[in-house]
């Protein structure tokens, strides 16, 4: 294909530190500039293609919103309603919707499909999602630490409960920007070694509580993510200690903060008086999905040519 690579944000470790840097002071000026109700539409006459194959409330809306707010137009389809739930070969949809949009926001099932759209993209491919990594969420997550707390390198955050996309992806934000991570999974739900080759950076414990001991932020999930839920009432019974409460924030520094993607399962990964209380930030994260993903958006179609 002609002309200069293509930047994707398939995976955080697409971005350097570098980059991640520049998207997160760019999210500051961004929300700051719509706080104030400031006209910013670097994005006029551009258009996003959201194609999901899994459900959604928080990425849909902030993509969405968020293309609108800086002046672009959005399409959204789904595998029912395209001819991706027709077998039509990704290859394909990849180079026809590229011809016509000039940004894809994909979510689905393995990351070696939206690999594969991007290989035959014309146009910057954002990851929305896939059974390995979830990005996105990660960019408003530690844009939403440094809001509360400043900096998150040198610091340390738990991870307790699934080796999921999220705790995949937080692992290559502490190798990427110099955090530690503690990781706590039940026995059956080991970390995938290809998605967590070992580093300084992480450390993982057997026991839920250390692992949460001294953190500054304890970080939790659903314990059955899109596409598994024929293992909930098994993972229900394996997961039942790895549940985020009052006892395991105790075991965290008193001003460590509580995150969660959401949707969250009150009552399984995580207590009501978690995640309604003072040191839950949740739905500041979620908030700041709409901010960083305008600083994303602007940074794969603009670069650093913005004002
Ligand atoms: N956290 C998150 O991605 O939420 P949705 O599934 O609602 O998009
Ligand atoms: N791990 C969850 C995140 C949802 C936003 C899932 O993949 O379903």
């Amino acid at each position: 294909m002609p002309g200069a690579p293509i930047k994707h944000f398939l995976q955080l470790a697409d971005f350097s530190r570098d980059e991640i840097e520049w998207v997160f002071e760019r999210t500051r000026l961004i929300k700051d500039r719509f706080k104030r109700y400031e006209f910013y539409q670097p994005l006029a006459d551009r258009t996003l293609a959201m194609v999901f194959e899994k459900a959604s409330t928080r990425t849909r809306v902030s993509f969405e919103a968020g293309m609108y707010q800086m002046g672009g137009s959005v399409i959204h389809l789904t595998t029912g309603d395209s001819q991706l739930g027709r077998a039509e070969p990704i290859e394909d949809t990849a180079r026809v919707i590229s011809r016509m949009v000039d940004l894809v926001m994909i979510r689905t099932y393995e990351q070696a499909k939206i690999e594969t759209f991007a290989a035959h993209s014309r146009v910057p491919v954002i990851n929305g999602l896939t059974n390995e990594y979830h990005p996105c969420q990660i960019l408003a997550d530690i844009y939403t630490f440094i809001e509360h707390r400043g900096s998150i390198a040198g610091r340390t955050v738990a991870w307790i409960g699934d080796a999921n996309n999220m705790a995949y992806t937080w692992l290559q934000a502490a190798r990427l920007l110099g955090f530690t991570l503690h990781v706590s999974t039940p026995p059956g739900y080991p970390l995938d070694a290809r998605l967590a080759p070992p580093g300084p950076h992480f450390r993982f414990f057997a026991d839920p509580l250390d692992a949460a001991r001294g953190v500054d932020l304890v970080n939790t999930d659903v314990w059955t993510s899109m596409g598994f839920e024929a293992e909930n009432e098994v993972r229900r019974r394996a997961f039942a200690r790895w549940q985020v409460d009052a006892t395991l924030m105790r075991a965290a520094r008193p001003d460590a903060l509580f995150m969660h993607c959401l949707p969250a399962h009150r009552g399984e990964e995580v207590t009501e008086d978690v995640l309604e209380g003072p040191q839950s930030v949740v739905f500041d994260e979620a908030e700041n999905r709409l901010h960083a993903q305008k600083a994303l958006m602007e940074y794969l179609l603009l670069g650093r040519n913005v004002r």
